[in-house]
């Protein structure tokens, strides 16, 4: 329902109008609120309405009260009043009507909607999110990647993008590595970097290179996962991660689909979102210059984030991916076959000519295809047929899920 309420209008109710009856006061299903200046149409409390136009003095219709879904909630009571209690539900105060049939207190744990009041007592005791599970060290461990058994990835596993890698280098890896130096020149530190570029396009790739490179501890954190499997905890999780970094001789915290996190804290932006991206900003706002710990942040929608977040000493850097050019294109299949067994000499410029508009990750793939291909003929070495029909059966698929194989195309 909310979905289509971006597209078709958003839903919303009223919540109150002033007192000369002009003002009208609304809240959206998402618990963000809002007024506009109605004249001769009467809304009043509790009436649903769509917003149809971008601002609703102009364009707002009334619904049928049905429209408004009330689903319950569960909360903790913080303040009851004859005609009103206050129940704080997932981070955030929400008004309901007090009503005479459930006896309950502050305090109590209850569920509550937000015509019905409170429906029932769970708990005579608040929930507290001490009892989800606790941060701790092992918690935190868990987020810190690479170091021991695998032969971590260099530069040279990097293919194409010479002038991006050396970018990174300079912003990242130079900083980490002569922090301290930076600071007795009175440097400004780099704090934040954001990648920024198609899906594929290495992005992750070379922010895992580098940590292993400037030999920094490295932070991965997963913007929607941070939400589902942390959801209650983002904020303390956030805090430990960034005192943990700050302890390592060198760190880097690499925030994956930040834009998950991080889109602009508009009216359709989640409570829990905002909370998350206001924790962020304090924490890139906090950490000392000392330098020594820098967060990446990679997206491929950077016009959804957060402009706060790319102000200066936060993600004030950006460093674009672009799709592979055709030499680009030549060396990423050049180097991502020297991990594998093949039987030279394999036609590299030819396949990189036919590839124009594919992405890093798209081309990597063909060798997944080809290595298939090999072992369903019971060969371990990879032959030039393969390789063929490795490349052909991506481009298949590029096209079935809708690639243009053109410049412009960009992989989704
Ligand atoms: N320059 C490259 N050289 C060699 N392999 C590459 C390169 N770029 C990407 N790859 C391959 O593509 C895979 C996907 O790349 P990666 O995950 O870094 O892309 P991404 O830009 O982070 O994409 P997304 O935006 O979808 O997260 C890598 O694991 C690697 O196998
Ligand atoms: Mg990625």
């Amino acid at each position: 329902m909310t979905e289509a309420t971006t597209t078709i209008g958003k839903l919303a109710r009223v919540t109150g109008v002033s007192g000369d009856g002009h003002r009208v006061y609304f809240e959206l299903r998402n618990g963000n609120s809002g007024w506009f200046d109605q004249d001769g149409d009467d809304f009043s409390t509790g009436e649903v309405i769509m917003i149809l136009g971008e601002d609703p003095s102009q364009r707002v219709e009334r619904v049928d009260a049905n429209a408004w879904p009330d689903d319950s909630w569960v909360g903790v009571v913080k303040i009851k009043l004859d005609d009103v209690t206050v129940i704080e539900a997932s981070g955030r105060y929400r008004k309901v009507p007090t009503g005479a049939d459930v006896p309950y207190e502050v305090g109590n744990t209850v569920e509550a909607g937000e015509v019905q009041g409170v429906v029932r007592v769970l708990s005579e005791e608040p929930i507290k999110y001490t009892d989800l599970p606790a941060i701790d060290e092992e918690v935190v461990n868990r987020f810190r990647t690479g170091g021991s058994s695998d032969r971590p990835l260099t530069f040279d596993d990097f293919g194409g993008l010479s002038s991006v890698v050396k970018r990174a280098r300079e912003l990242i890896e130079l900083p980490l590595r002569r922090h301290e130096e930076l600071a007795r020149i009175g440097a400004r530190a780099i704090k934040g970097v954001l990648f920024t570029g198609p899906p594929g396009t290495g992005k992750t790739m070379l922010a895992r290179i580098i940590a292993a490179q400037a030999d920094a501890a490295f932070f991965e954190i997963s913007g929607p996962e941070i939400f589902s499997k942390w959801y209650g905890q983002s904020e303390e999780l956030l805090r430990r991660i960034f005192d943990a970094a700050a302890e390592d001789e060198r760190a880097i915290i690499f925030f994956d689909e930040i834009d998950s996190v991080a889109a602009h804290r508009d009216d359709d932006a989640h409570e829990a979102s905002r909370r998350v991206v206001a924790q962020l900003l304090t924490l890139m706002d906090g950490f000392d210059s000392t330098g020594n710990v820098v967060v990446i942040a990679a997206t491929n929608r950077p016009q959804d984030l957060d402009v706060a977040l790319r102000r200066p000493g936060r993600l004030d850097w950006e460093i674009r991916f672009p799709l592979p050019s055709v030499e680009d294109r030549l060396d990423i299949l050049i180097k991502t076959a020297r991990k594998l067994q093949t039987l030279d000499p394999l036609p590299h410029k030819l396949v990189a000519a036919r590839t124009d508009g594919w992405s890093s990750a798209e081309l990597a793939a063909i060798w997944t295809e080809a290595s298939l291909l090999a072992v369903a003929d019971n060969r371990s070495d990879i032959f030039i047929e393969d390789y063929i029909g490795g490349f052909e059966r991506v481009e298949r698929q590029r096209k079935r899920i809708g690639h243009m194989p053109t410049k412009t195309g960009s992989a989704a």
